[in-house]
């Protein structure tokens, strides 16, 4: 997504600095072009010789050569933040401290970062980071409020334990989140305004207290989707049965067990949806009864009576209400033919096919071999990541 995009990275005085080196190495690699700026209190933190070596570019920190100011390098510096702040298409500030903030927001210049932001003309993104009374002091909040009214992207800091030993709202989230909001600021909002429901992961159906009936499906590729769906400028309700995947900033996530808990926060969250995208491995059966405590050995059965799970799809499909409806479709004969089939049958407006048993597709993977079949046509994608295969099917409904 970043291929061949153009990022200044601003780093101010605080301890975090010395992540950067991270995020700079995680834009490179992302395709990105990348130039660090440093205030000179940043140099204090982390050494602007390894952010030239990972950005692959000249590390700016003054306005003009100190020692010489006729340097040929001072004139190229007198001008860098102007030719550079049309050169970029975006500008990021992490660690912003509770100083670069406050200067920004009062027009101040008296560093070169600052003179880089002023004459910027892409948008800038800032990661404030301090210690938590500075950060809750309300001179710092209110710059924070005015530049967020200047337009200026805000990646707020987590909760987490500080430099002073204090644990509370300051830290500056881990590189891989400042990517991916630096991503997040590329992508087309085709879906703000609407709301989507996301199912995702297996459902566990218990047999007695300790034991279940469930599947392998991994919630990968329904996370992929609220990702995706949330990035595009989506209000997103994930329902998730029990994986291990991390919540998605943004995302409202709701998580259940059972295929008869996944059915009642469907149908409550279903309501005033624009989009149903139905990923969730549900389980096709549940034990007919099930035990109390633990059964043991010798009473056990060699059977357990099974019966079939409502079909939570079929409902939204009979029960359609002014939402789009897509289902998948987990196939390994006949695919097409089967797909085309559920697709009528539940009344959908996309059906997503997958072939567990092809190469790079199915449960626990990264990537995905999905085919896209509606009414009128079938579209089989070739392998992609599930984020890229999440972003197709969203395509389907945005039309794209
Ligand atoms: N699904 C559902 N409720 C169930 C079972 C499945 O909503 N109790 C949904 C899944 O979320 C998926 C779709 O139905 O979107 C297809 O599931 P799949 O198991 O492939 O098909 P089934 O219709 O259950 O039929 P079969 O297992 O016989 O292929």
């Amino acid at each position: 997504m970043l291929k061949g995009k153009k990022i200044i990275v601003g780093i101010s005085g605080g301890i975090a600095a010395y992540k950067i080196c991270s995020l700079v190495r995680l834009l490179i690699r992302s395709g990105a072009e990348v130039k660090v700026i440093m205030t000179p209190s940043a140099v204090k933190f982390v050494s602007p010789l390894t952010l030239s070596v990972l950005s692959k570019n000249e590390v700016v920190i003054n306005m003009f050569d100190e020692a010489d100011p006729a340097k040929a390098e001072s004139v190229k510096a007198g001008t860098w933040h102007i030719t550079n702040g049309l050169w970029a298409d975006l500008f990021v500030i992490a660690p912003a401290t509770a100083n670069t903030i406050a200067k920004i927001n009062a027009g101040i210049t008296d560093n070169f970062l600052l003179s880089a932001v002023l004459a910027a003309r892409c948008p800038v993104c800032l990661v404030p980071t301090m210690d938590e009374d500075m950060y809750r002091n309300k001179i710092t909040q209110r710059n924070i409020s005015d530049l967020k009214k200047y337009g200026y992207r805000i990646l707020d800091p987590v909760v987490g334990e500080l430099a002073s030993g204090l644990y509370g709202p300051g830290k500056m989230p881990e590189p891989e989140d400042i990517l991916e909001f630096v991503n997040g600021q590329f992508v087309e909002k085709d879906l703000k305004g609407k709301k989507i429901l996301v199912t995702a992961g297996p459902t566990v159906q218990p047999i007695d207290s300790v034991r279940y009936l469930s599947n392998y499906s991994s919630g990968k590729m329904g996370f992929e989707i609220a990702r995706a769906a949330q990035e595009r400028g989506a209000e997103v309700t994930l329902i998730t049965g029990p994986v291990n995947l991390n919540g998605i900033k943004g995302v409202n996530r709701i998580d259940v067990n059972t295929s008869e808990e996944m059915f009642e926060a469907v149908k409550k969250n279903v309501k005033g949806c624009n989009l149903v995208v139905m990923s969730a491995a549900v389980s096709d059966f549940k034990p007919k009864k099930v035990a109390k405590g633990k059964i043991k050995k010798e009473n056990a059965g060699l059977s357990i009576e099974l019966e079939k799970t409502d079909d939570i799809l079929k409902h939204l499909g009979k029960n359609k209400r002014g939402y789009k409806l897509f289902g998948f479709a987990l196939e390994t004969d006949n695919q097409i033919e089967n797909a085309k089939r559920k697709l009528k049958e539940k009344n959908l407006d996309l059906i997503v096919l997958n072939d567990p048993n092809v190469k790079g597709a199915g449960f626990g993977t990264d990537t995905n071999v999905i085919t896209l079949i509606d009414k009128r046509s079938v579209s089989e994608l070739p392998l992609m990541t599930k984020y890229e295969a999440a972003n197709r099917i969203l395509d389907a409904y945005s039309g794209k």
